[in-house]
């Protein structure tokens, strides 16, 4: 800068000093409304909007597509053109490069003019490299594969399980039965159930996602996990694990206070009604296995075919609960029709003799 320019400068700079306003209060205060809008906006998008979690970290999952945020996208995609070795030394090398760059700009850039149209060249060059990273970025956005994870399997709980229950259906339900019952597979052998206290509650969920990940192949069971060859990624996994999880759910709903309190009512109730006591029991916890589907052609879907149906009836004997074979059944005792229902886990001691009362009392359709 000349002697000139400098005065210049000065006299301009003195000029706008003259007419400016004061750092505080006047700047301070914009800066502190803003400042606080901006919080406030950014409280209602965490509360109102939030940022859905990506699935938890697995490092075996193969199918995952790691990238960077979307401001990272432009240095991850510049790297790219670095092959193998070359890369360690790009990431190093620019790096000092520019910001070698930087501190030499006050050195050979001697330009004393500040507005952009009079300084083409340090303008183009700006210009360039914005292109440059706006290029880059959308190049890195269309050449990422979509990610399989992304699929949407919910985000409740019970939107999981309910996704878990159509994969399980599809993939599973043909040897291990549609509620994990067990089946009978082509060899003739059947299936050990999976829905049993017995397999719940001896395997962890991460246990059961290998099982289904690597499969068993000695015993007939194919990989399911993608790395595997199978057709399943590990979100999938998680929700069908899920799913399998909820058969468990009747012991740990009946631990909150709140069920605990609805079975000490059940216990209360003198004269129980089919239609509002009885029914909604056989209806929870019988009908996925007794209603569209008829193991042992047994039935709860109405009050007369409670009554009537099944391999083996009657399973009710009105006025008689004692000898009825359904309630031996509820209790664990081996009749000619089967065992322990449901097969996984008893009814509430309240749920079973309020069925009791409602039996002795005539069985009626009340
Ligand atoms: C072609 C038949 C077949 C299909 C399909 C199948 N399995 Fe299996 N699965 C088996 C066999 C056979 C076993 C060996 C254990 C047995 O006989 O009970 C087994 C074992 C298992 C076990 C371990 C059981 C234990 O007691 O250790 C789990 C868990 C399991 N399967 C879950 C699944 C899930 C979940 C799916 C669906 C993604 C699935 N399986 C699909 C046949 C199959
Ligand atoms: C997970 C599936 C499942 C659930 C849930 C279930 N059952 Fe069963 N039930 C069966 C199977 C399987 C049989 C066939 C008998 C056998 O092989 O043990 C059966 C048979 C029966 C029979 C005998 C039918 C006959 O005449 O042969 C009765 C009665 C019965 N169940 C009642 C119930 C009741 C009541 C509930 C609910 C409290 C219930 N079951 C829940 C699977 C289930």
């Amino acid at each position: 800068m000349n002697e000139a320019d400098k005065q210049r400068y000065l006299e301009h700079y003195k000029e706008k000093k003259a007419e400016g306003e004061m750092f505080w209060p006047d700047a301070i205060a914009k800066d502190a409304v803003v400042s606080l809008m901006l919080f406030v906006l950014l409280l209602g998008l965490v509360v109102f909007v939030g940022i859905p979690n990506e699935p938890p970290a697995n490092p075996s999952d193969a199918a995952y597509i790691p990238r960077p945020e979307w401001y990272f996208l432009w240095t991850f995609q510049l790297l790219k053109y670095f092959p193998g070795q070359l890369e360690a030394v790009a990431i190093t090398g620019l790096g000092v490069l520019i910001a070698l760059g930087l501190f030499g700009l006050p050195f050979f850039d001697r330009n004393p003019k500040r507005h952009p149209r009079n300084r083409p060249v340090a303008t183009a060059l700006m210009t360039l490299i914005v292109l440059g990273m706006a290029f880059l970025t959308i190049q890195a956005v269309v050449t990422t594969p979509p990610q399989a994870e992304a699929t949407d399997l919910g985000v409740t709980p019970a939107a999981q399980i309910a996704a878990g229950e159509e994969l399980y259906q599809k993939h599973c339900a043909e040897c291990h039965g549609a509620d994990g019952e067990g089946a009978q597979l082509k060899s003739g052998e059947f299936t050990a159930p999976l829905n049993s206290e017995d397999f719940l509650k001896t395997h962890y969920d991460d246990t059961t996602s290998e099982i289904i990940r690597f499969g068993q192949p000695g015993e007939g069971m194919q990989a399911f996990g993608l790395a595997y060859g199978g057709p399943l990624t590990d979100q999938e996994i998680r929700v069908i694990v899920a799913f399998m999880r909820a058969w468990a759910a009747p012991e740990e709903e009946a631990q909150d206070a709140k069920s605990l309190a609805a079975l000490a009512e059940l216990a209360k109730i003198e004269t129980p009604s089919f239609a509002r006591h009885v029914k909604p029991i056989f209806d929870k916890k019988c009908a996925s296995c007794h209603a569209k589907r008829l193991k042992g052609n047994y039935s709860v879907a109405d009050h007369d075919k409670t009554l009537n149906s099944g391999d083996h009836p009657p399973n009710i004997i009105a006025g008689d609960a004692a000898n009825s074979q359904l309630v031996k059944m509820l209790r664990g005792i081996k009749t000619p029709a089967g065992g322990l229902m449901p097969p996984s886990k008893p009814l509430a001691k309240e749920q079973i003799e309020l069925i009791e009362r409602w039996i002795n009392q005539g069985a009626q359709n009340n």
